[in-house]
């Protein structure tokens, strides 16, 4: 019982690790950042409110988020040499090889914060990797498209920065619609930590074993970067893409069904919400918002549409509690952002930075933090004696 919500002893039993930062009632469709509820901080905050809510466990008053949000406008530049790293990728490489192998390369630059005994080192390293990863992530696609890479305008806030660095062509200033950057920063806040998940356990791994904090976040891109995890929202776009037209519904749900066609659906089921995922909920509502504000008219909206509607009807799915999930129609608001597809999975990745640099700086100070060591059940052979080449 930790005085608030109180677990079954099995659960806790079961339970990998403790952590103040993010709550979760899969049940209950219920997700809480330090306490408070997802729906009144997308409703409220700003993604780097979130952010500094996430790693000091309080909101911010103006003083302190101003000092903040200085601090991270201070280190949003990448060091020089990192654009001859990014030159050396092959044109094609998918952005999300270039942002963990780039984010790994921080730790050859910045050896001020190497040192994991040294609480301000480690504080520094989470504004760096806060500050510069959306930096590397812009230049890492305009690279990869060739253009010039654009440097952060620090005169601009967080997500406006980086969709100036994203967009802003030599020849003419970027005309932003300033419901892109309210979208954005609202997806950002909705992806920043997600309690346990794939990604962030494997941060708090590799943080277990004291490995530098820029180690431990490019650890969490790889492990963000799986279909299964947050490859997902790229792969519902060229799901519904694929289904093409709302009358293939019915035919792609009963497909999903079929456990050797491999096929399943991109957006739908989830390790713990056996419920609506709320973040899914907020997204839906501002995809209409957001298409509509853009006068944007999007058939995959009507595909989404149709295909949730059939699949929340459907048997199978309803015993099975699958439900959309966060990625099921973030890929339809980045599109209408003009967010490139293969960028999707690298917006995941900037916003769940926060998230993961808070778990792993909660994690360098828990007393009695250990490394991780996973224990299995083994499955081989029972013990047996070498048998020599010549009698095989
Ligand atoms: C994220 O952990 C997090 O918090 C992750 C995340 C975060 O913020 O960090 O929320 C972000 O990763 C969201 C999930 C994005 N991934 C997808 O949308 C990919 C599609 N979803 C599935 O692959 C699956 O639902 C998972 C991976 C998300 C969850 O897998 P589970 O809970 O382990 O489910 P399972 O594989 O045990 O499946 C249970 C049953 C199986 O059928 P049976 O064996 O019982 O007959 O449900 C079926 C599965 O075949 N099933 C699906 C399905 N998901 C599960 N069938 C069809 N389509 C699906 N999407």
């Amino acid at each position: 019982d930790t005085g608030y919500f109180t677990y079954d002893p099995g659960f806790v039993s079961t339970a990998s690790t403790r952590s103040a930062i993010t709550y979760i009632d899969g049940d209950k469709g219920v997700l809480l950042y330090r306490g408070y509820p997802i729906e009144q901080l997308a409703k409220h905050s700003t993604f780097l409110e979130t952010s500094y809510l996430l790693i000091n466990g309080e909101l911010p008053s103006a003083a302190e988020f101003s000092v903040f949000e200085h601090e991270v406008t201070h280190h949003t530049m990448m060091h020089e040499a990192q654009k001859n790293f990014l030159n050396g990728f092959h044109y094609d490489a998918h952005p999300m090889a270039m942002l963990c192998a780039s984010v790994a390369s921080l730790s050859a630059f910045y050896h001020d914060t190497l040192d994991m005994d040294d609480p301000e080192q480690r504080r520094l390293a989470a504004i760096r990797l806060i500050a510069k990863v959306p930096t590397i992530a812009a230049a890492a696609y305009r690279s990869s498209i060739g253009w010039p890479v654009r440097y952060p305008r620090n005169n601009l806030e967080y997500v406006t920065r980086f969709l100036h660095m994203m967009f802003e062509v030599p020849s003419e200033p970027l005309d932003l619609n300033p419901v892109v950057a309210k979208a954005l920063d609202l997806l950002f806040i909705l992806h920043a930590d997600h309690e346990q998940n794939a990604s962030t356990s494997t941060v708090r791994l590799v943080g277990s074993t004291g490995a530098n904090p820029y180690a431990c976040v490019a650890a969490g891109i790889a492990a963000l970067w799986g279909p299964a995890h947050g490859g997902a929202n790229e792969a519902v776009l060229s799901m519904l893409t694929d289904i093409g037209d709302a009358k293939n519904v019915a035919s792609a749900v009963t497909r999903a069904k079929d456990k050797d066609s491999g096929f399943r659906l991109m957006g739908f089921g989830h390790r713990v919400y056996k419920n609506f995922d709320p973040r899914a909920t907020i997204i839906r509502e501002m995809t209409h918002k957001v298409l509509a504000d853009l006068n944007i008219k999007d058939p995959l909206l009507d595909v989404a549409m149709a295909l949730e509607e059939v699949a929340l009807k459907d048997s199978y799915f309803v015993e099975r509690k699958l439900y959309p999930n966060v990625d099921f129609y973030s890929g339809i608001i980045y599109k209408a952002l003009k967010i490139p597809t293969e960028m999707f999975t690298v917006m995941f990745a900037i916003a769940r930075t926060a998230g993961w640099v808070a778990h792993w700086l909660e994690q360098q100070v828990t007393p009695d933090s250990k490394i991780g060591r996973p224990r299995q059940v083994y499955t081989g052979s029972a013990e047996r004696d070498y048998v020599a080449l010549n009698k095989r």
